[in-house]
């Protein structure tokens, strides 16, 4: 288990969170979706901080009573260690007043579907070859509070 706190990122951290997403996501969004996140009035961009560096980053978007989780990533280097679950955990916290929170996973990734089943999260729909360049489908999944 590693020692993390989780607070808003700033400018400074986007490098750091640049690499985690290269090393984490098979299409990658470009560096400057994250500038975006900072400034968009509904985007919320945290970071999970251990012993100095960034380990971990996740994004979501607070729309009317929704929490919308775009992305939550953990350095290769640091899984396995509870920092996704405390990213998650910021999340569901940040949108108290929300009543659902969904997400939308690639079929396939059993690590991120664990990850959400275990703190709640059902599976509702697919989005067919919603991934565009490998075609992959999405489950749609939504927590209610
Ligand atoms: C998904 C991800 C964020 C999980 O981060 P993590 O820090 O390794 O997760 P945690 O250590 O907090 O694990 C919490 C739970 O998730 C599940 N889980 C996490 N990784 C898993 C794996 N490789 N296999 C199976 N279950 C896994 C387990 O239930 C785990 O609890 P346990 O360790 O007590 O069994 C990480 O694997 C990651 O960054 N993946 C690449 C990016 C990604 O796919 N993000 C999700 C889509 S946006």
């Amino acid at each position: 288990m590693t020692v993390a706190v989780v607070r808003p990122a700033a400018s400074a951290d986007l490098d750091a969170i640049d690499e985690i997403s290269r090393h984490s996501f098979k299409a990658p969004w470009p560096r400057q979706t994250f500038v975006d996140e900072l400034t968009r009035p509904h985007g919320r961009l945290v970071v999970a901080e251990a012993a100095g560096a960034i380990v971990g980053y996740a994004n979501y978007w607070l729309v009317v009573d929704e929490v919308h989780l775009l992305a939550i990533a953990v350095h290769p280097d640091h899984r396995r260690r509870g920092l996704g679950a405390v990213l998650l955990a910021d999340v569901l916290a940040a949108g108290a007043d929300a009543r659902v929170i969904t997400l939308e996973v690639r079929a396939g990734n059993a690590p991120a579907i664990a990850l959400y089943r275990r703190h709640g999260f059902v599976e509702v729909a697919t989005r067919g070859g919603y991934y565009g360049g490998d075609g992959e489908d999405a489950l749609v999944m939504l927590r209610e509070r």
